[in-house]
């Protein structure tokens, strides 16, 4: 096979004028009015005069040699000159009442964010103060907006938020076990039951009976191995699916999704390993090394205040994002995999020892897996695991059979990379809890397909990777709860993460910064950040109901594919749509899709265990993200058939 690769020349992004705004004709260019703002704040008095030059605050003889770093990093920045008129002629948005103290937490979550690029979308609001997890409604291009949702009947973890769009953290409700999130779980008697069991003291609301378990994974018809069967979910969705995006305005806001592979348009059906990048995210990026590059925290000069607003910005948008509390409840990792032995390496060896157990799930990914068995392995702890059935969902009433006065860690997927199945682990962090049990989740793979609220389901930790969502590789964060990283023991040590260094003692940063230390991917965490960005403009919960209705509509049309094996297939999914082919390895399918220019990865996608359980070694695995189409699905569809069809021939 011969691969043609042909690099267009993108000329000229859709994206790259800057929406709405036209400065006047005698209106002064950026860098003029950049230095006029420096020189006139580097005048006031109260400036410290660094700008000015020489006139440096030396210790005098006699003072130590050093101070220590203040224990906020923003304030060693305290005394440069903002870019308020800067920003401004590029953000009409930018509220004229936030005055030029250079660490005014609204200054900074909007200072580091020029309007470029992206999808010539509505800015996100500004809020006053620390934002939550923003659900809210579209305001992307939608059509038919008009049609009521009914969302009373829906199993489907994206309509929750939407029921309610004023419901806030604070609704999460231990005594009926309904969150956010959990509610994509219908209110189960089996829960209910399993938590009275073991924690007589907590009072249950009444649960309206059911003829089923209550619980939709648990409710499973004796599966076939076959999409032949695969029943697409009815009017609920369909009638909430009234506000669809515009896809094909949105993918042109992927440049990638242009390229011609083997000569045909590019098909990109691997977004579990990794997902594309919107202009914004491209242009943040070049923005960054253009006007803002520099290291973080240390210096008090232009361009290190600028990079540390970009990044603490960035940091802002990630706590946003998942809903937690505070950005210093977010450490930047290199990814989900960096994140889960951080805290393997740091609260793993402080909390777990000899004798102690370890729970995961059959799903995990070996990220999720190998951290806790070289743990184990280091203690002498034990690694135990929650069991799937057939379908590939969790058998979530082993889960209390599997927890004892020794465990003291669940470490599980929300999503599954293997299979696609949505666990529910609200659910399980409820059971946990009621054990006294910390749960880790691993958000990987679920962060870019539905809304993640870490307080509303009560995580401990929460792990994920910017490239999954839309944003850099090499870069990532995790959540942990506040009282959790203050006892939480460092990982690396260097500089950066230190407030006072002596031959003797060290002192470190409080959290997040203990555990950042040395250079950060500062560029890529503000890549990240437009990510998610991109992602709030668009809204997670379109994302959400638009890839469900189109991973209904691939099950259904891979089962019209003869000689196909579904591996996966739980009631609750996400993009994840494996399989294998009668007489073909999954390499062979692999390479017969590319050569149509569709991408998919085949192979055993780094979860031996879980495929194992369904007695492959590999499958072929389209994973799906907000910008692919029916039409490539039916592509797709169109190779394997052809596939079927000569292997009869022969
Ligand atoms: N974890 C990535 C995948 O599932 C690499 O493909």
């Amino acid at each position: 096979m011969t691969t043609q690769l042909t690099t267009n020349n993108i000329t000229g992004s859709p994206n790259s004028e800057v929406a709405g705004i036209s400065p006047p004709a005698n209106f002064p260019d950026e860098a003029t009015l950049s230095r006029l703002a420096s020189e006139f704040f580097a005048a006031l008095p109260s400036s410290g005069g660094h700008a000015s030059g020489l006139n440096l605050d030396l210790p005098n003889v006699g003072t130590p040699p050093h101070a220590p770093q203040p224990v906020e990093p923003v304030a060693a920045l305290s005394g440069r000159a903002p870019n308020i008129a800067y920003q401004k002629s590029l953000n009409p948005e930018y509220p004229e009442h936030i005055p030029n103290y250079p660490d005014y937490p609204e200054r900074r979550a909007i200072a580091s964010s020029p309007v470029i690029g992206g999808a010539n979308l509505p800015r996100p609001p500004i809020e006053p103060h620390f934002p939550q997890a923003i659900h809210q409604q579209p305001n992307v291009p939608l059509v038919s907006p008009n049609v009521p949702l009914n969302r009373e009947q829906s199993p489907f973890y994206f309509l929750d938020d939407l029921a309610s769009p004023t419901k806030s953290s604070s609704d999460f409700d231990v005594t009926n076990h309904s969150t956010p999130q959990s509610s994509q779980l219908p209110q189960g008697e089996k829960l209910n039951a399993l938590l009275r069991e073991d924690r007589p003291n907590i009072t249950t609301a009444h649960q309206p009976h059911t003829t089923s378990s209550g619980f939709y994974f648990l409710d499973i018809p004796k599966v076939e191995q076959s999409y032949q069967n695969y029943v697409p979910s009815q009017s609920t969705f369909v009638t909430n699916s009234a506000q669809p995006l515009d896809i094909h305005a949105i993918r042109r806001d992927f440049p990638i999704l242009q390229e011609r592979i083997n000569g045909r348009p590019l098909v990109w059906f691997d977004n579990a390993a990794t997902t594309q990048k919107p202009q914004s995210v491209i242009d943040r990026i070049a923005y960054f090394y253009q006007h803002e590059n520099s290291n973080i925290h240390r210096a008090a000069h232009e361009l290190a205040a600028r990079a540390t607003d970009a990044y603490e910005h960035a940091r802002n948008v990630v706590a946003r994002f998942i809903g937690a509390k505070s950005s210093k409840e977010i450490i930047f990792v290199r990814g989900t995999t960096e994140g889960i032995n951080l805290i393997a390496k740091t609260w793993g060896e402080q909390n777990i020892g000899e004798g102690d157990e370890i729970i995961v799930s059959h799903l995990e990914h070996h990220a999720n897996i190998v951290p806790w068995y070289q743990l184990s392995k280091k203690t002498g702890a034990k690694l135990r695991v929650i069991p799937v059935d057939d379908t590939g969902q969790i058998l979530l009433e082993e889960l209390p059979k599997l927890i004892n006065e020794r465990t003291k860690l669940v470490s599980i997927t929300q999503v599954s990379n293997a299979l696609g199945t949505v666990t529910p682990v609200a659910e399980v962090i409820k059971i946990a809890h009621s054990k006294g049990v910390r749960v880790l989740v691993d958000g990987a793979q679920s962060v870019s397909h539905m809304p993640t609220d870490v307080q509303a389901i009560d995580a401990d930790f929460f792990v994920f990777s910017g490239h999954k969502v839309f944003g850099p590789t090499g870069i990532g964060a995790i959540y942990a709860k506040p009282e959790i990283l203050e006892t939480m023991p460092v990982w690396e040590g260097g500089g950066n993460m230190i407030q006072d260094v002596t031959f003797e003692q060290v002192i470190y940063q409080p959290a997040p910064n203990k555990f950042e230390a040395g250079t950060g991917n500062i560029a890529d965490a503000v890549g990240l950040g437009a990510a998610l960005e991109y992602v709030e403009r668009i809204g997670i919960h379109n994302i959400a109901r638009y890839e469900h209705d189109l991973l209904e509509y691939g099950q259904h049309a891979l089962s019209s594919v003869t000689g196909l094996r579904p591996i996966g297939t739980a009631k609750n999914k996400a993009s994840v749509m494996s399989f294998i082919l009668d007489g073909y390895s999954t390499e062979q399918v692999g390479k017969a899709l590319n050569q149509h220019g569709i991408a998919v990865r085949s192979g055993h996608h780094c979860a031996q265990p879980i495929l194992r359980r369904f007695g492959v070694e590999q499958t072929v695995r389209p994973s799906l993200a907000f910008y692919n189409t029916h039409e490539e699905i039916d592509l797709m569809i169109s190779v394997l058939n052809q596939l079927a069809r000569n292997k009869r021939s022969i």
